[in-house]
């Protein structure tokens, strides 16, 4: 028995090379609870913002349950299934104007990669060729593959692949807090894409792709319709309600011509992501008789596409996406009322319920603290320790240095929680503040 636990101890060494995380043995509503006997507020929402209904929900466990018995799998190349195509409908009904070309994979990454290839056999199927570059933002996240890699700019997630990447034009991130362009309002972060555009010359560039929660969308499309320019929307975390919208492109008034999304949509309870693209794409591909080529073993899959129908039918019941704009104002509020609390909090910002706080050595010159202090894993260790689970990560500021936590609980808390969480935060940024020598 001991020798099993050994051996145990050795094979599991993702994502601790110890294997030594604390066990979560149940999950039920916004709460995980560990073996222990700890509850905690899961204010990681998953890993980013996947869990969107709550934990343990009976209607999606029966949905998933009853596509299980029912068919498991098919061999989606040659056949389809009624939820996948139900779901299709389903996501097409919600996003955005002319979105109504809908395909299902199971991950984030796999979604942004099916996005690029799909605008490049766009370009090909409208008879431009040479169309091939994708333009992103530094510090922008789109998945972790190789493919995606070179199209992202967490500078942390690639270093050490750098060499095996097929590195793609980037344009520098709308950052408010550190840029004093963003906060003024100016559009020259969002008009330094036109600049690249122009460099790498307009015939080789297929897409831009970003989160649209900052930055300013309204004049990334004008510039992309200016260079025919596909505009893919990276709704992978802020998708299906997280920021108060359905989909927080609807913020800006404007629309892509493919948009993804992933982790709410089925939030937590199977792998999924889909992809929406305008009639337009999917209509060159129609017209120059070339099917898109890509998809992976698990496309299409019906016990997934169960689950996404489960969760956006409880998410429409409850009214949960104005309950995300709700309790998103609530949090908000509450986490910047800490600010004059606790010398590290430098901010807090996001839009609904995807929300994050950024921890700085010095308020008032906004200087990170050095990598090494692992401020951002400290707090996260905190947090736990006074009741809730965070997302703590490293590198934001400039690419090397900078400290911060997503706070993107259920959408499903309740404003006696919201206050909990703040609560649980206040004590973990004293506890933080605590070990700073
Ligand atoms: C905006 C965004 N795009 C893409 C991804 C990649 O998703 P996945 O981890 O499911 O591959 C993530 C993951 O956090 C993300 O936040």
């Amino acid at each position: 028995m001991v020798e099993m636990a050994a051996r145990h101890a050795r094979a599991s060494f993702f994502p601790a090379l110890g294997g030594d995380l604390p066990t979560i043995v149940r999950a039920e509503g916004i709460y995980l609870y560990d073996d222990a006997g700890r509850r905690l507020i899961d204010a990681a929402g998953g890993v980013g913002a996947v869990t969107s209904i709550g934990h343990g929900v009976h209607e999606v466990i029966d949905a998933i349950a009853a596509q299980l018995r029912t068919v498991a799998f098919v061999p989606w190349t040659q056949f389809q299934s009624e939820p996948a195509q139900r779901l299709a409908e389903a996501v097409a009904e919600m996003t955005p104007r002319g979105l109504n070309g809908v395909a299902l994979f199971n991950s984030g990454s796999e979604v942004t990669e099916g996005a690029v290839k799909l605008a490049r056999q766009y370009w090909l199927a409208r008879g431009k060729p040479d169309k091939h570059l994708v333009v992103s933002r530094w510090q922008g996240f789109h998945g972790m593959t190789l493919g995606a890699s070179g199209f992202s700019g967490h500078t942390q997630r690639r270093r050490k692949y750098q060499p095996m990447i097929h590195d793609m034009p980037k344009i520098g991130p709308a950052y408010a807090y550190r840029c004093a362009d963003c906060a003024s309002g100016s559009l020259r972060c969002a008009d330094e894409l036109e600049r690249v555009i122009r460099w790498h010359g307009p015939e080789n560039v297929s897409c831009f792709i970003a989160e649209p929660v900052v930055g300013y969308f309204q004049r990334i499309r004008e510039i992309c319709d200016r260079y025919d320019v596909l505009f893919i929307a990276d709704e992978v975390m802020s998708g299906f309600g997280r920021t108060g919208r359905w989909f927080a492109i609807e913020h800006w008034d404007t629309a892509p011509d493919i948009l993804v999304a992933a982790k709410g949509v089925s939030g937590g309870y199977a792998p999924l992501a889909v992809l929406a693209a305008h009639e337009q794409v999917v209509g060159a591909l129609r017209h120059a008789g070339t099917p898109w080529v890509t998809g992976h073993t698990y496309a299409q899959n019906p016990v997934s596409a169960a689950a996404g129908l489960a969760v956006l039918d409880y998410l429409q019941r409850h009214d949960l996406v104005r309950a995300a704009h709700e309790r998103g104002d609530q949090l908000r509020a509450g986490l910047q009322g800490l600010i004059g609390r606790h010398r590290i909090l430098g901010d807090v910002r996001g839009m609904g319920l995807l929300l994050g706080v950024e921890l700085v050595q010095d308020r008032a010159t906004r200087a990170p603290f050095p990598v090494e202090a692992g401020m951002a894993f400290r707090f996260g260790r905190a947090c736990v320790e006074e009741g809730a689970a965070v997302y703590p990560g490293q590198s934001g500021a400039d690419g090397l240095v900078g400290d911060h936590a997503l706070v993107t609980p259920p959408l499903v808390i309740t404003p006696e929680q919201v206050d909990d969480l703040v609560g649980a935060i206040d004590r973990a940024l004293t506890r933080t503040e605590g070990t700073i020598g």
